[in-house]
């Protein structure tokens, strides 16, 4: 395909998650830079209703690979990340305004707003530590148990820490390529959405997904047998599935 080519294009295109660190520090401001990214990131009704932990104690680290099941790079990255829906802060300051209630935050749709605001955030975070050279990788198993994670964060009620992130100078042996990507004729729908011929380009995507991960010396399998181990069964979700509850402990009724 003939793309428009332009150094943000360029960086876009070659992203790839990294899960092997050297130990060296982030340069100066690469923190603040990618929080700045971060907060320049498009948020609903300018709500801002999220808010990032950022983690460098070696101890905090290594008890949140624990909790991310087992995930060494959690504790190998010199910075991690904890993004956070923080509806908590929409409540003090409603509070602070005299309001007695806060009761708009009660309803899924906060959360929602909330979750695609701090996805926003974190995905601008990592363009922009990307362009500094450096290396991410998000960490969703941050969401195994957000209960103990609320409590070695000190996170309050009404927030979540929804994903983590690894930061750090990709090793020299950090292996993986760039990751195929199903192709426009099956993502891309125009005006209307048409699954109706999406079976052989989903094929041609497995013969290619397969073929990277043979080139990265991983165990042959199609991407569709991948997708579907996970989601045939609710064991896929691998324990998540009590998420309602454990959100409802956490102050978002979800109403
Ligand atoms: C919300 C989210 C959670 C993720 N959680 C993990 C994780 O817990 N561990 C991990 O190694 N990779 C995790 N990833 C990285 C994905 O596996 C990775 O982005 C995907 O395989 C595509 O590969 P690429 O980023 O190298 O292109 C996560 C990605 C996202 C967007």
């Amino acid at each position: 395909m003939n793309l428009p080519d332009n150094p943000v294009l360029r960086q876009l295109f070659a992203h790839r998650s990294v899960r092997h660190y050297k130990s060296d520090p982030l340069p100066a401001g690469a923190l603040e830079a990618g929080i700045a990214a971060a907060s320049s990131g498009a948020t609903s009704s300018n709500l801002q209703n999220w808010s990032v932990i950022a983690v460098e104690d070696q101890a905090t680290r290594s008890r949140l690979a624990e909790l991310s099941g087992g995930q060494s790079y959690v504790a190998q990255a010199p910075l991690f990340l904890a993004w956070v829906v923080d509806l908590s802060r929409l409540e003090r300051i409603t509070q602070r305004e005299g309001a007695s209630e806060a009761e708009a935050l009660a309803y899924e749709e906060s959360f929602l707003m909330a979750t695609l605001d701090t996805g926003i955030a974190a995905q601008n975070a990592v363009l922009a530590f990307e362009s500094l050279g450096l290396g991410t990788v998000y960490i969703g198993g941050l969401r195994n148990d957000p209960e103990a994670v609320a409590s070695v964060l000190g996170l309050p009620s009404r927030t979540v820490a929804v994903v983590g992130m690894c930061v750090g100078h990709p090793a020299e042996d950090a292996a993986g390529g760039i990751k195929p990507r199903l192709g426009q004729d099956v993502v891309l729908h125009r005006e209307r959405y048409d699954h109706e011929s999406e079976e052989e380009p989903i094929d041609t995507y497995n013969q290619r997904a397969d073929a990277y991960q043979q080139e990265q010396g991983l165990p042959s399998r199609r991407w569709t047998q991948t997708v579907a181990s996970r989601i045939a069964q609710t064991r896929g979700l691998g324990g998540r599935h009590v998420m309602r509850d454990v959100l409802n402990r956490l102050g978002f009724p979800l109403r």
